[in-house]
């Protein structure tokens, strides 16, 4: 079954009601749903029949997933633009036995630095080690892209276990970034993390010797005050960062898959180490799951397939990531990255172009805020944009509950209605009740209804736990995973994001006024010019 038969065998799929699949089957939200520990993902609100999830799991054997899935945890070098192992899943192998690389098992090194990172976040915790001025108050995390949005999502994520200094990210190269976050703090006791995989990231080195120059002139010690997360440690040495202050980490661990490493050092230092040992063992046990279920109840698996018909088969552009959790809020961001770093590809493994579309856009916001800013597209424009909801069953504010059960009603009211619509002669008995008629009920109505039909997912858990947190990122890794394999192309590398790197590097001179801009296109030049025309 290759993705062009699947289309055939999907004609006209999209334009049945959802609503009658449940009334032929009362069994449907069972049947098309998954689950492993207390997780739920329910994707019965989709026009998935039993015929087409075959069809679609079939995808899986033909593209050899299981012997890809098992090359990955076992250290093949499957990334192969860059000849490189992908063993994030090696850091929260907890219980795990030994994985090799080059013949080599890395455990080792994974834990003795795990180890290294209990001590050092519960010494900065405990006040045994201090700054210049005293115990840290503050720690910034200087880093970019994926030695950033992971952090920040989960140190977001985990505020009601956060009782250690307070946490700042720094990741813009614009000044204001860092000028805003700095302003407000005592450079004799803030501690500064540098997590960069390459330590080469202009954005990150640039903030870096910023805060180190910030440091100096406010008497703060940086041979005492910084920290760096790397896998150059040659580089974090000519920075000038103490030996026993860098955690390092191997480059079988990609930006983008790195928070279960020393780059999540501050969410350590945030939440301690207990805390922290959780969200990994909840990855874990995603990878325990996904290595061990069958296809159809595989639940990275079938959030894959469900992307994969809703993308490559049925062709919607984007989907929408919605968690109905506060927290989450920048988990969007987060999968961004995750998803559209790895798998917005045109080119399939050995070289050829891509037959199919490449990943979706992916984009959202936490409800209820989206409904009152985006949904109404989402709801009556003329895409379909597939919403990925997520909701917990409890918050963790139990003074609260009222909230929460707002919350909980909000979520299960969208996906019910963006499934449910509103027909046209339902809108006009509305407007009947309201007193209009004649053409102007007709006008009126029109503006009334939904077309409905329009599919989602729903991702629900107990509560926002750490556990919880690393089965849901452990889960979507392995989703953007399973897309890949079914699409032919390596989700590990990223040379989509060179090109703009090194004309940047060009520019850099151009700007400052070094060089001419004579040999740039006519609008590059012209802008240059305006900007030298405007500044100081
Ligand atoms: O430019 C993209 C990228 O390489 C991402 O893949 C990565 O997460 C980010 O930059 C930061 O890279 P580094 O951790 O090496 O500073």
């Amino acid at each position: 079954m290759k993705l062009d038969n699947l289309r055939t065998l999907a004609a006209g799929a999209q334009d049945r009601a959802i609503l009658d699949l449940f009334e032929h089957s009362a069994d449907r939200a069972r049947i098309f749903s998954a689950s492993t520990g207390d997780l739920l993902f329910d994707y019965s609100k989709t026009q998935l029949d039993t015929t087409i999830r075959d069809a679609l799991i079939q995808l899986c054997d033909e593209a050899d997933l299981a012997d890809r899935r098992e090359a990955m945890f076992s250290g093949t070098k499957i990334n192969e633009t860059e000849g490189r192992a992908v063993l994030h899943t090696a850091l929260r192998n907890l219980d795990g036995g030994p994985v090799e690389v080059d013949g080599l098992d890395v455990m080792p090194d994974v834990l003795d630095t795990l180890q290294r990172m209990r001590v050092f976040a519960e010494e900065v915790r405990g006040g045994a080690v201090i700054g210049a001025g005293g115990s840290f108050t503050d720690v910034v995390n200087i880093g970019i892209g994926g030695s950033d949005l992971g952090p920040v999502m989960a140190t977001h994520a985990l505020s009601p276990y956060h009782d250690g200094p307070r946490l700042h990210y720094v990741s813009n190269v614009d000044g204001a970034h860092i000028a805003d976050t700095l302003r407000q703090l005592d450079p004799t006791r803030t501690l500064v993390i540098v997590a960069s995989k390459t330590f080469t990231t202009i954005e990150t080195m640039t903030n870096a010797r910023t805060a180190r120059a910030w440091m100096t002139e406010g008497g703060g010690d940086p041979a005492t005050q910084f920290a760096a997360v790397s896998t150059a440690l040659d580089k974090t040495q000519a920075f000038g960062i103490p030996e026993n202050r860098v955690f390092g980490f191997a480059d079988w661990v990609g930006g983008r898959y790195s928070v279960w490493g020393p780059v999540g050092l501050p969410v350590m230092i945030a939440v301690g180490s207990n805390a922290f040992d959780a969200f990994l063992r909840g990855g874990q046990a995603m990878d325990v799951h996904f290595r061990a279920a069958d296809w159809g109840e595989n639940m990275p698996v079938m959030l894959a397939l469900v992307g994969i018909w809703h993308r490559q088969v049925l062709g919607h552009a984007s989907r929408a990531v919605l968690p109905y959790d506060q927290r989450l809020l920048r988990l969007a961001a987060y999968f961004q990255q995750l998803e559209m770093e790895s798998n917005g590809k045109s080119v399939a493994m050995d070289g050829a172009a891509l037959a199919v579309p490449s990943g979706p856009v992916v984009w959202g916001e936490p409800g209820t805020n989206g409904q009152h800013a985006f949904y109404q597209l989402i709801h009556q424009g003329t895409d379909v944009i597939p919403c990925e909801f997520m909701v917990a069953a409890e918050g963790h504010e139990p003074e609260l509950s009222h909230h929460h059960r707002l919350l909980l009603a909000n979520c299960l009211a969208q996906s019910e209605a963006l499934m449910r619509g509103r027909s046209l002669p339902e809108a006009r008995q509305r407007m009947a009740a309201k007193g209009l008629e004649g053409a102007e009920l007709e006008r009126q109505a029109r503006h009334r209804v939904f077309s409905g039909n329009r599919p989602s997912t729903t991702l629900i858990y107990p509560k926002l736990t750490p556990f919880v947190l690393g089965q849901i990122i452990a889960l979507y890794e392995h989703r953007v995973f399973v897309e890949g394999v079914l699409l032919g192309i390596n989700s590990f590398d990223q040379w989509g994001v060179e090109l703009g790197k090194e004309l940047a590097t060009s520019l850099g001179p151009i700007v400052e006024g070094e060089e001419s801009a004579s040999e740039k296109d006519g609008s590059t030049a012209a802008l240059v010019a305006y900007v030298v025309r405007h500044r100081d």
